[in-house]
């Protein structure tokens, strides 16, 4: 069976220890790291910009997937992404709820103008038929299983069936897209998660913040 990607993410990390916590990915041969942008206006939250990004890609080789949880307002939409796309991500994730239907064809072609994996988000309460219409273009879909904001928070088992529809529609239509869960993510709901296949899972407070940081991870494998 194909392995579930784990992506740590930063939110939950200790950021007078930063470097220990990205040592711990390393030392665990984590691939990928999750870096949660927010706003205070499409979330109720403010988390961190490029800056820190700049400096943690320019000493480490993590791939990164930037979630965007933010409305963008730059007159030219695609300005706001300058900064991120020098960091070189992997993968940029934006929420289909914060952009009109011309700013999401004009993020999905950044991102493959980037060379970057386009990726969408859905919060738990968006239908998939909103998403319908950008499947077919799409490197991966997100699907929140909390309300988008806070590290923390309880798992929302009826937003995981989206997985399930998510994987359905893919193989019926053959589409390439890969699915990544987001919020709630321990021992327990990673395995209902795996039931549905998801690709990639996220993990903040689950991982970050705890002494047994390697064990917990081995738990999730
Ligand atoms: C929440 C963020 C998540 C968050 C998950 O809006 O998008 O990435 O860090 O945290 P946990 O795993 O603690 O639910
Ligand atoms: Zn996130």
């Amino acid at each position: 069976m194909k392995k579930i990607e784990i992506a740590p993410s930063l939110l939950s990390a200790d950021f007078y220890n930063l470097k220990a916590d990205l040592q711990r990915c390393q030392e665990n041969k984590i691939q990928w790291l999750h870096y949660d942008v927010m706003d205070y206006d499409f979330v109720p939250n403010l988390t961190f910009g490029a800056k820190i990004l700049q400096d943690l890609t320019s000493q480490t080789n993590f791939k990164i997937d930037i979630h965007f949880m933010v409305k963008v307002k730059s007159k030219n939409f695609t300005d706001f992404f300058t900064e991120y796309l020098q960091t070189k991500p992997a993968m940029m994730t934006m929420h289909l709820e914060a952009m009109s239907k011309k700013e999401t064809y004009q993020f999905i072609d950044l991102c493959k103008q980037n060379h970057i994996l386009a990726s969408l988000a859905l919060k738990p309460g968006t239908k998939i038929k909103a998403i319908l219409p950008f499947l077919p273009l799409l490197d991966n879909v997100l699907v929140m299983t909390v309300e988008p904001g806070f590290g923390g928070q309880k798992f929302i088992p009826e937003a995981a069936q989206k997985i399930h529809d998510l994987k359905m529609l893919a193989s019926e239509h053959n589409y390439h897209y890969t699915v990544e869960v987001d919020g709630g993510i321990n021992e327990q709901t990673f395995q209902v998660v795996k039931k549905h296949k998801v690709d990639m899972a996220v993990a903040g407070s689950y991982l970050f913040g705890q002494k047994d940081f390697s064990e917990r991870l081995e738990k999730l494998k």
